[in-house]
């Protein structure tokens, strides 16, 4: 096969850019290592900067996320028993949309189908090849048979485990890292959520989040130990450690349900420096990942698919490769900015028992200048519903 643009995986950044280059006529084809079930039955991500929501628009896959998404004007934090609310819309003039990063992927699986453009699912033993010249090629296996991809770029949206960026010689790349020594065990249910608004929690229990898909769907987190297992947390003991994080006022509204989905992430900041090796371009989780605590994994992956997309359009339109050349850098830019943000949010809002009474007193005042300090809250605003592109 012979394409423009091989796209390694069919997460949110590459069936993303999938579709903004398949709207501008540039020949591009995805290879995904799993089947699109699997994809599709990952619950991750679930708030939308109006960039991300933006972006949906331009890619014309908006439809169901006008008719179907919560537009978010605020958050709630509770920190210590006390409640205080962020007027996001007040403070930034700009709101945040909830729609699941699933409803999102099958948008666009959705979009790419009706459009006939070429996806391979389950391919096995996916290798990329010659991006440090002028014709690097993508090969894989499928049902046992050796397939070879030609392509002028490589878009390496592949995801944290993916296999783009150990491609790279190591000595190309420079590694910056934080690991957390906790998780976070989520749980999706059926059942209203506790708010109409999403409840960040800093309790002396540790972390949990009140969040949601829908007015009759919930998605909680609570931080958890990191080697923790989602056996050791049937339904009912995950709700009563929740009620207990919780104030009065959520838990009287708090209702409990059988979960569809259970399980735990570990939390890291990670950012991979440059994001582009010769034809080789990293977008998304395949360059960096954050805390979730920012809600800025997802949007995150949408910017940097904002600035490809308009590098790729622009090589195939004039010939130039300045956008391509500007690409690493403009992302990493945007990335830093809220790898800082995440790191902020996860760093006031968890336990982390190592601090010990002088980390905590810190905390303290950190949301005591929250409360009192719009300048504080603006900040926090204009960082939460995203940064411009
Ligand atoms: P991915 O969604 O990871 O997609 C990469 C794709 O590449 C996958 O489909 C994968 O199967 C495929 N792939 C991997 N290796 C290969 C290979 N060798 N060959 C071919 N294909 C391959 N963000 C938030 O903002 N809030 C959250 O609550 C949140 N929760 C998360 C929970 C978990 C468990 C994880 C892992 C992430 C979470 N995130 C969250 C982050 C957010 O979901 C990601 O930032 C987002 O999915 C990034 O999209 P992506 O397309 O870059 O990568
Ligand atoms: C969700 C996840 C987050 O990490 C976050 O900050 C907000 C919401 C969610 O899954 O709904």
């Amino acid at each position: 096969m012979r394409v423009q643009v091989a796209i390694i995986g069919s997460g949110p950044a590459g069936l993303l850019l999938g579709q903004l280059l398949h709207l501008a006529g540039i020949d591009a084809v995805i290879v995904e290592q799993r089947s699109k079930e699997y994809v599709l039955g990952r619950i991750r991500a679930g708030v939308l900067e109006q960039c991300m929501v933006d972006m949906m628009e331009r890619a014309q896959i908006a439809g169901r996320l006008r008719a179907e998404g919560l537009v978010h004007e605020g958050i709630e934090i509770l920190f210590g028993g006390e409640r205080h609310r962020i007027d996001l819309q007040g403070l930034s003039g700009k709101h945040v949309t909830v729609y699941g990063q699933t409803e999102v992927t099958r948008d666009l699986m959705d979009a790419r189908a009706a459009a006939g453009a070429k996806s391979v699912y389950e391919a096995d033993n996916v290798t990329v090849h010659g991006f440090d010249g002028k014709r690097p090629v993508v090969r894989y296996r499928k049902e046992g048979a050796a397939h070879e991809i030609e392509c002028d770029f490589i878009a390496g949206c592949d995801g944290f485990h993916g296999v783009c960026r150990p491609s790279v010689p190591q000595s190309a790349i420079t590694e910056h890292e934080r690991v957390y020594a906790f998780g976070w065990l989520g749980v999706l249910a059926d059942v209203p959520p506790v708010s109409e608004e999403l409840i960040y929690v800093s309790h002396e229990r540790g972390f949990a989040l009140c969040s949601m898909r829908s007015r009759t769907r919930s998605r909680y987190y609570i931080q958890c130990e990191l080697d923790d297992k989602v056996e050791n947390w049937p339904d009912q003991l995950f709700w009563a450690e929740l009620a207990r994080r919780l104030d009065d006022r959520a838990r009287s509204r708090l209702v409990t349900g059988p979960s569809l989905e259970k399980s735990i992430a570990p939390l890291r900041s990670y950012v991979a420096e440059p994001m582009r090796f010769g034809r080789l371009l990293l977008a998304g989780d395949a360059a960096h990942i954050v805390p979730p605590t920012g809600a800025k994994g997802l949007n995150l992956a949408a910017s940097d698919v904002h600035y490809l997309s308009n590098a790729l359009i622009e090589y195939y339109r004039s010939g130039k490769t300045s956008a391509l050349d500007a690409y690493s850098g403009q992302c990493l830019r945007r990335v830093w900015q809220a790898v800082r943000f995440s790191w902020w949010m996860t760093n006031l809002l968890h336990l982390f028992p190592e601090n010990g009474s002088f980390g905590r007193k810190i905390q303290c005042a950190e949301f005591d200048y929250l409360m009192n300090s719009r300048a504080a809250g603006t900040s926090l605003a204009e960082n939460y519903v995203g940064l411009p592109y």
